[in-house]
């Protein structure tokens, strides 16, 4: 059972350690895995705006490249009113994975939004390969 509190005060406390020196809008990820484990991610910006790198991706990330690729719940936080959604690029990214994951939105005022991401991305890019194996 996810402890959706505790995975919210990891998504918080990384927004600490996002690198955002141009937007100055931090973001923080606390993504769980099936086996319990979570990965966390912050957005990091760079001086080519464009290769930014988002915090839900950098959360997904760690958690494929550790092979922890069944994803059960995933946190983020922003520091908007009310929380902020994934982008869409982080929906698609995210969907490869788990289709119908259960996001919570948190922001530091304490509002909460829940969603899943089937909700979020109703119609994702589906392709059909003669070889799915990662
Ligand atoms: N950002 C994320 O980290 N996740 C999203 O889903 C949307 C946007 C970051 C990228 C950039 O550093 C900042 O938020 C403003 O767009």
């Amino acid at each position: 059972m996810t402890d959706w509190e505790a995975l919210a005060d990891e998504a918080v406390g990384m927004r600490e350690k996002a690198y955002a020196p141009y937007s100055r809008y931090r973001v923080g990820a606390a993504l769980e895995t099936a086996d319990g484990r979570v990965f966390t991610g912050c957005n990091i910006e760079n001086r080519a705006y464009g290769l930014t790198l988002c915090a839900e991706r950098v959360a997904l990330a760690g958690a494929v490249a550790a092979g922890a690729v069944d994803l059960t719940a995933l946190v983020v936080a922003t520091e908007s009113s009310p929380p902020q959604p994934p982008c869409g690029a982080c929906r698609e990214s995210l969907a490869e994975f788990a289709s119908r994951l259960p996001i919570l939105l948190v922001n530091p005022a304490g509002e909460q939004r829940r969603h899943d991401l089937a909700e979020l991305l109703p119609h994702p890019f589906e392709m059909e390969t003669r070889d799915r194996e990662r």
